[in-house]
Parts: structure tokens; sequence; C-alpha cells
């Protein structure tokens, strides 16, 4: 398996983003949570924001939208070049119509499920979708508890994209860390969001040892 590890500028220095996202230029790609303190109780990044940093980033963007209407907003984020664009199911109208709108505009389309939302709630769409985001953690804030018990949900959505022969990537976002990868890689996680873990310490030797325990981990099923 390759491991992709995206790490959270959230737990960046919010004064100095440039060299912050210097110090992950070995990352697969950076996540940016963007917050409007409506879907979530917290505010992040606007669209100036994530427009300049997409022009300085050395890694693809990778879009986390934790915002109501995304219908009326993820398409304008789409638009800036950025990688992927995840938006929550809890929060959007019309899913299948907003990822065609977000791959017609060149990104990756992610759907994204709260620790509450079944799997049921996107499993008829998933084929619409290049990343299922399963959270592991409420959304809101960084530095979280690792919530153990979306192993099952994650496992069923691995052996669900597996049954169907889809090429959907599998996130996991929250609490990811040396202690909690390998559990979520075994149940079927490709792709691994980390805040804290990747910038408390070295970011270029935290990823790098993230990917290897995420590699190495044998898959649970
Ligand atoms: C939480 C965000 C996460 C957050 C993860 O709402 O979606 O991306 O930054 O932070 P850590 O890795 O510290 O749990
Ligand atoms: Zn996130």
């Amino acid at each position: 398996m390759n491991a992709r590890i995206n790490p959270s500028i959230l737990a960046a220095d919010f004064a100095n983003f440039e060299r912050d996202l210097g110090r992950i230029s070995s990352a697969d790609a950076a996540h940016v949570d963007v917050m409007d303190n409506h879907f979530v109780p917290n505010l992040t990044f606007g669209q100036p924001m994530v427009e300049r940093l997409q022009e300085i980033s050395p890694v693809p963007l990778d879009l986390h939208l934790m915002i109501k209407d995304p219908d009326r907003w993820a398409p304008e984020f789409a638009e800036m070049g950025v990688f992927s664009v995840t938006f929550h199911a809890e929060a959007a109208t019309s899913p299948v119509t907003l990822a065609k709108k977000l791959r017609e505009r060149g990104a990756r389309a992610g759907i994204a499920i709260n620790p509450s939302t079944p799997l049921s709630a996107v499993e008829e769409i998933l084929p619409h979708f290049d990343q299922l985001l399963i959270m592991t953690v409420e959304p809101g804030f960084g530095g979280q508890s690792f919530m153990a018990d979306m192993m099952p949900k994650l496992a069923r959505a691995d052996a669900l994209r597996r049954s169907h022969g889809l090429e959907t990537w599998l996130q996991v976002d929250g609490g990811i860390s040396l202690d909690t990868i390998e559990l979520a890689a075994s149940n079927g996680a490709d792709t691994f969001v980390a805040g804290s873990a990747v910038f408390r310490g070295d970011p270029g030797e935290q990823i790098a040892a993230l990917r290897a325990a995420a590699e190495a981990a044998p898959h649970a099923h």
C-alpha cells in the first residue's frame, strides 16, 4: 500500500505559512481545514487566504470544507486549482451535482462524514467521489483524541469500495499519530491527515515515520 500523508496546516504557525509549507515538501498534500463558525464552532481560512496558500505551496492542497452550504461555495474553491475539495455530507443539498461541478473545475471530489453519520449516508453516491473522508474526531479542532470506535465504519467503507471495484481514496482525519496510524491503515485507510503529530516535532521526520508505519501495517481484512 502506498500511504498518502497530508499534514494539516491547522497545526502550523499561522504567522509563518510559507515557512511551514516548506517544511512539509515531502508530504503528498497539505490539508487545509476551512471552517465557517456555523457548520463547526471555529473559524479558520477564507477564500483569499486559500488562494494565496495555493500560490505559495510546494505541495498540492487538499481542502476540507467544514462549512454550511457547500453547494454554494465549494465550486469557487475548486476554481483556484487546488488538488482536491472535500465537503461534508451533512451540509450538502445535492452532493452528486456538486461532485460533478468540482471535477469539471479540475479538482478531485471528496465527501466527508462526521463520527455520528453512518456509512449508509454515502453508500449509494460513493462512485461519484474520488475520496471518502471518515472523521476520527468531531470536526472543529486539532489536537483531539483518535476515535478508535470509527474503525468498523472504516473497514466497511474499505469493503464497499473493493466490492464495487472503486478507486475511491479512504481518508482519515483527527488524532492520527504514530500511536494510531497503524490501526487506521490496517482497517483500510490509505490517506492520512495529521496536524499536531506532524508539526509537534520535525515535520519531515514525522512525515517519513508516519508513512513507514502506515505502509508496514498488516491489513486486518
Ligand atoms: C479537525 C480537522 C483536522 C485537524 C486534525 O476538524 O479536520 O484536520 O486539523 O488535527 P490533529 O491531527 O491534531 O487531530
Ligand atoms: Zn480536516
